[in-house]
């Protein structure tokens, strides 16, 4: 029997779909003979006393959540999502050269700096990437800095505003489709699929618009309706990150897939599971050093 630390916060526990999903982990966790405690940020240092730590909190390497992470890995303690995965994802430039770096296919790219955010900059950009261009400032989540713009006068105005935030930002080729593949993995193999459908609103998974929160719907596929090469492009993304838990996105262009962004973290208390009744054990048996099973 092994003890289990979850790592949450207040907004995690606010949120009934979260609290759902924590609920029914823990009920197979212990079904699973293991004990499973949740572990608040003041209480960080508890972190030390568990078999395996799984964070289910906002990851981010300025967050309470990556010294429970640095504490679980000082401590040899298996721990989802581990300091490195964190690191990397919070950041798409190192994503995205983490990924560049495997071959892994994604839309054509571009790191943009401070000097290339100009008049003739962007003309390059456009000629180079198409239009409408794709920007996106490094540490964004949840779709906040991730904008389409046209016309060089948008351009500037975006990318000078995310510019403000980070070194370099990001800017990509539209790739238009009506739902992104999200392909979950664990330990290198494939954990769920799912696809996030687009609201018609909006050209990203989720959105503000006219002053409300437009949201994905998602739909839980079985592997066997996955197309080959999204399955096998999801599992490439998240081995070129590491071993632990990843959402890969994905958009399929003409039958060919591009990975879009590689989420540590993923969410996975929207029905991602509903095709997938083993979700649970396989993540609890990860933590608790018991391999796939
Ligand atoms: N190159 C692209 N072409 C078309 N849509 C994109 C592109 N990149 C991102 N998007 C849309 O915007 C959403 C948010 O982008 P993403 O890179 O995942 O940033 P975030 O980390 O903020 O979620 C994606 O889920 C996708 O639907
Ligand atoms: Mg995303």
């Amino acid at each position: 029997m092994a003890d289990l630390g979850v790592f949450v916060d207040r907004q995690v526990m606010g949120s009934s779909e979260q609290l759902t999903a924590l609920i029914r982990l823990r009920e197979q966790a212990e079904a699973m003979g293991h004990g499973v405690y949740f572990i608040f940020p003041v209480e960080v240092r508890k972190v030390a006393r568990v078999d395996g730590l799984f964070i289910r909190s906002r990851t981010d390497p300025l967050h309470i959540s990556y010294v429970a992470a640095k504490i679980a890995e000082f401590h040899g303690i298996p721990v989802i999502d581990d300091p490195v995965s964190i690191q990397v994802c919070s950041d798409k430039v190192n994503m995205y050269l983490h990924l560049m770096e495997k071959q892994v296919r994604i839309p054509e790219t571009r790191f943009l700096s401070k000097g290339d955010i100009t008049r003739s900059g962007a003309d390059d950009v456009f000629s180079t990437l198409g239009r409408p261009v794709i920007l996106k400032e490094p540490s964004t989540s949840f779709s906040l800095r991730v904008e389409k713009v046209e016309t060089v006068d948008q351009f500037l105005k975006v990318a000078k505003r995310f510019i403000k935030l980070s070194d370099w930002i990001v800017a990509q080729q539209y790739l238009s489709s009506s739902y992104d593949w999200r392909i979950g993995v664990l330990d290198g193999e494939l954990l769920y699929a799912a696809q996030y459908i687009i609201p018609s609103e909006t050209f990203k998974i989720q959105d503000t618009v006219n002053g409300h929160l437009v949201y994905c719907a998602v739909r839980s596929v079985p592997a066997p309706e996955v197309p080959r090469p999204v399955i096998e492009t999801g599992l490439a993304a998240a081995r070129a990150i590491g071993r632990g838990l990843y959402g890969v996105d994905i958009k399929e262009c003409d039958g060919v897939p591009y990975v879009i962004e590689v989420n540590d973290n993923p969410s996975l208390e929207g029905g991602e599971d509903t095709s997938y009744p083993d979700l649970n054990r396989r993540i609890v048996a990860a933590l608790v050093g018991e391999g796939p099973g």
